[in-house]
């Protein structure tokens, strides 16, 4: 499949969750103590981030090249997710233990889930997102690994990243933690934190 039509069929694909989150959301009917999926909640918003982030990456890679992507990205990625975190009243982030953004390091207790998809990966398990219930918040995490060798140009080995994707990241993020990964490793998560009413 060539790269036009990949993109399209992300948009597309990108316009199918939109939609069927706009309906999964939970209605505010103050009578209704129906239990709320965070699962499912949190499965859906992070799925249309991810797709509204890689539709951008994807068009910043295909009309600037990597560099341009990458100074594209760190005007852009917070952006992206802070409107859909407007959109479902929720904070939805990437954080890292090797994180790039030094904004999107990990807490205390993020690594805690952290640590346990990192041991689940090494054991060969199926990853599956997780709740983690506080005083006032609801807390989904979602595993991010590393799938394509496309990620790679900006988060690889010295021989995989590109050396002009590497200057603008060196230049935007001194303190960048997030290269030396391979294909199939653990590159972060999604945290969305739904306030409790
Ligand atoms: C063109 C370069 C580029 C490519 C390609 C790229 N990234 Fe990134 N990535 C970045 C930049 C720049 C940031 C920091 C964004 C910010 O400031 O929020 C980042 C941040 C991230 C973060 C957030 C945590 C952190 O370290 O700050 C994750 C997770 C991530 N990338 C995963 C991926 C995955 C998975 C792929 C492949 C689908 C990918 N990236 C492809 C440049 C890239």
């Amino acid at each position: 499949m060539s790269r036009k039509n990949y993109i399209l069929m992300g948009c597309m694909l990108l316009m199918f969750i939109v939609v069927s989150c706009t309906q999964k959301a939970p209605q505010n009917e103050s009578s209704s103590d129906t239990e709320v999926n965070y699962i499912a909640l949190g499965d859906s918003i992070s799925l249309a981030a991810q797709q509204g982030l890689m539709k951008q990456l994807m068009m910043a890679m295909e009309s600037g090249g990597p560099e341009y992507a990458v100074n594209f990205c760190s005007e852009r990625a917070i952006p992206i997710t802070d409107s859909l975190s407007n959109k479902y009243e929720c904070e939805i982030k990437r954080v890292a233990l090797r994180n790039r953004n030094p904004d999107n390091a990990v807490t205390t207790e993020d690594k805690v889930v952290y640590d346990d998809f990192a041991e689940g990966l090494a054991s060969g398990s199926a990853l599956q997102p997780q709740v983690v219930e506080q005083e006032k918040a609801m807390l989904f995490y979602k595993p991010i690994v590393l799938g394509m060798p496309a990620c790679l140009k900006c988060h690889g080995k010295p021989d995989d990243l590109d050396p002009n994707a590497l200057t603008a990241i060196q230049s935007r993020y001194p303190n960048d933690k997030a290269v030396d990964f391979s294909l199939g490793e653990l590159r972060g998560m999604w945290r969305i934190t739904f306030s409790k009413q």
